[in-house]
């Protein structure tokens, strides 16, 4: 895994460099596209450190990457300078973070892991439906039971039905048995075609489901399946962090990747990126789209063309081995927080690569949990409450906390 930290100079220049390849709206001739540069009442052109501001640059003047620019063919011309800026972070994404060979995988910076998640189960029940001849009724989402609920809103939109299967309680490990009976009962009322996710880091555990047991399951069914595997919340912490990841392009199960940069890279929201391998794309071509040259193959349409290049930017002003080092002391701090939990036994999960705890909620008070914003899987009956170690997340709150659910345990005690 490798790319540069280029100098602040350096990557101010990139960007420069690539809006003047594409059209301006102030002075090129362009009388055809709904669209401008930013409101000038707002957005100040004119403001002096525009010159030393690449990203705000960037959003005045408001490229739109609306189509997917990694696939070959026609291009919307206006914008291609950033573009290529979103086409290089699309290839860092899936080849160095992600394992892939040079130029087998296509994508995009979607709205969200939300819109990048529907957008594979978009493709792949497609894929069933024109590949397979398949009916609606004949394919299904497979998922557990900790997965974001952007796999039962695909499943909604769709019109699939979905298998969710268990985990264990404590250990929020797939229960590959469950997963078995369902999919042998589902088998036995005719579904065919299954799209499986497989969670790098779930939302509310940080939990990672084990892709060799699933896959080995779904080989010994004889299953028909594509697989995608949701990294919104890990995939930029965990192949950082366990170099011996299977949840990535090496593995050859593996169809496609969500990952999200605006959580742990720190970028805007809008910064949802998806990755699949070449040729699959192509399920999802809107041929009505007209209009548009190249086509669209995305589910949001418009899309901010200075965000896909924020993200690039980011992970330039880290390099592969600054952002590594960045993952690997917010893991550090995380795990600072467990021996502390682990001498006053406390129970929680933690997954030893990935910056979440979540702690059974017997031992945490509401006012506590209100106090430091800890987040339950459930407001109506919380059962576990969370702490997500983000690089605002300092050792100060952190020991704060500690102390006091020291004191409120300590007073517990005495009392019982
Ligand atoms: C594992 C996982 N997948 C998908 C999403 C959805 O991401 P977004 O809110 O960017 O749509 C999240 C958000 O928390 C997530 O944690």
């Amino acid at each position: 895994m490798y790319w540069p930290k280029l100098s602040t100079q350096k990557i101010k220049h990139a960007i420069f460099e690539a809006l003047s390849k594409n059209l301006n709206y102030r002075s090129e001739n362009i009388l055809g596209i709904p669209a401008s540069f930013l409101d000038t009442d707002i957005f100040y052109e004119d403001a002096p450190f525009l010159k030393e501001a690449p990203f705000l640059s960037m959003l005045i003047a408001n490229p739109n990457h609306i189509g997917c620019h990694t696939l070959d063919g026609e291009k919307e011309p206006i914008f291609k300078g950033t573009q290529e800026i979103e086409k290089d972070l699309i290839r860092i994404c899936a080849e160095e973070i992600f394992g892939a060979e040079p130029n087998s995988c296509d994508g995009y910076v979607a709205s969200g892991g939300t819109e990048a998640n529907i957008e594979a189960c978009w493709i792949y029940r497609n894929y069933f439906l024109k590949e397979r001849h398949a009916k609606p009724h004949e394919i299904a989402i497979v998922y557990s039971e900790d997965t974001h609920y952007s796999f039962p809103k695909a499943a909604n939109l769709l019109s699939l039905s979905s298998i969710i299967y268990k985990v264990d309680e404590d250990k929020r490990e797939i229960l590959i048995s469950d997963l078995e009976t369902k999919l042998v009962a589902q088998l036995a009322l005719g579904v065919k075609y299954f799209i499986v996710n497989v969670n790098l880091s779930t939302t509310m555990f940080g939990s990672v489901d084990n892709i060799e047991k699933i896959t080995n399951l779904l080989h010994l069914l004889k299953l028909d399946y594509k697989l995608h595997v949701d990294a919104a919340f890990g995939g930029f912490i965990y192949p950082f962090t366990n170099s011996d990841s299977k949840h990535n392009f090496k593995n050859p199960h593996v169809s496609s990747v969500t990952i999200d940069g605006h959580k742990m890279l720190q970028s805007p929201y809008g910064t949802g990126i998806f990755l699949i391998r070449k040729e699959l794309m192509q399920f999802v071509c809107t041929e009505e789209a007209s209009y548009v040259q190249g086509k669209d193959y995305t589910l949001c349409g418009s899309r901010s063309g200075a965000n896909a290049a924020c993200v690039w930017m980011i992970l330039h002003m880290h390099g592969s081995v600054g952002w590594t080092v960045k993952m690997n002391q917010l893991l550090d701090r995380t795990q600072s927080v467990c021996s502390a939990l682990n001498d006053m036994n406390v129970e929680y999960f933690h997954n030893p690569f990935v910056n979440i705890i979540a702690i059974k909620g017997q031992y945490i008070s509401p006012a506590l949990a209100r106090k430091f914003m800890l987040v339950p899987d459930n407001h109506d009956d919380p059962r576990w409450y969370k702490i997500v170690m983000m690089p605002h997340v300092k050792q100060g709150i952190l020991d704060n906390f500690l102390n006091q659910l020291s004191n409120e345990l300590l007073y517990k005690r005495i009392e019982s």
